[in-house]
């Protein structure tokens, strides 16, 4: 199954999947607007896999005049959105595609966020992409990117991730099977990356003030501006 059939199943019920699935999911939520300065006003914001939209959701609170543009490969998470973000102020494109294959305006938005998205890039996927998400900023832009930050090569993947993870997970109520079934999914579809190769990834595609947000372990946000040029 592709990402986006994989993600057309997990359509009905996300929230109270994720919720129950992903430690510190509201907090790495919450960090897309919590490292914002005060006075900082988007005028164009950009989710990129934006799920069922929660993460829009909260930005479009804040933000009532801004326009989004929310892309994902999925057609079921951007109709869902679709039915949730009926009637709001906002002026909102709906953009279903790959981030691989997606081309957007060049510096048309002033902050993009990606929320538990950029995990399911390899690698060099993440590496090919940093270069348009910068471009697709306006000098000063910011990017917020909150997931998981770990290598599944690490000797300590098991100890660090999956164990501690797994505990979250059951103490939410995931029961045995569930979890078997989530494990599935991250071996096929998950390849995170180290907050390190992250951030050097990021400068490297042009990025400014590369750090790290929000860390509760493996699980946090990283962000960076697009800087003047
Ligand atoms: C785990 S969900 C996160 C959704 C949302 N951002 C949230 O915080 O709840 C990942 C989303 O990214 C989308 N996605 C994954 N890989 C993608 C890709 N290569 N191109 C476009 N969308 C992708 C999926 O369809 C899914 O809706």
């Amino acid at each position: 199954m592709d990402i986006s059939n994989e993600f057309n199943t997990w359509q009905s019920g996300y929230t109270d999947k994720v919720l129950r699935w992903v430690p510190h999911y509201q907090e790495l939520l919450g960090s897309v607007l919590e490292s914002l300065a005060s006075d900082f006003t988007p005028s164009h914001i950009l989710d990129l896999g934006c799920g069922n939209g929660n993460g829009t959701d909260l930005l479009m609170r804040r933000f009532p005049e801004a326009a989004f543009t929310l892309v994902d490969a999925s057609e079921e998470m951007l109709e869902a959105c679709r039915e949730r973000f009926h009637g709001r102020p906002n002026a909102i494109r709906y953009v279903q595609g790959m981030f691989q294959e997606i081309e957007l305006e060049e510096e048309s938005a002033d902050l993009t966020i990606a929320v538990l998205a950029f995990h399911h890039l390899e690698r060099e996927e993440k590496q090919a992409l940093f270069p348009s998400l910068r471009s697709w900023l306006r000098p000063g832009g910011r990017l917020a990117y909150a997931d998981l930050f770990a290598s599944k090569r690490s000797a300590a993947y098991l100890d660090e991730v999956l164990i501690p993870w797994e505990r979250y997970a059951k103490s939410r109520g995931t029961e045995d099977q569930e979890w078997d079934g989530l494990m599935d999914h991250h071996a096929k579809y998950d390849f995170p990356d180290t907050y390190a190769d992250t951030l050097a990834w990021l400068e490297s595609a042009g990025f400014q003030n590369c750090r790290i947000a929000l860390q509760k372990g493996p699980w946090g946000m990283v962000e960076g501006v697009r800087g003047g040029g």
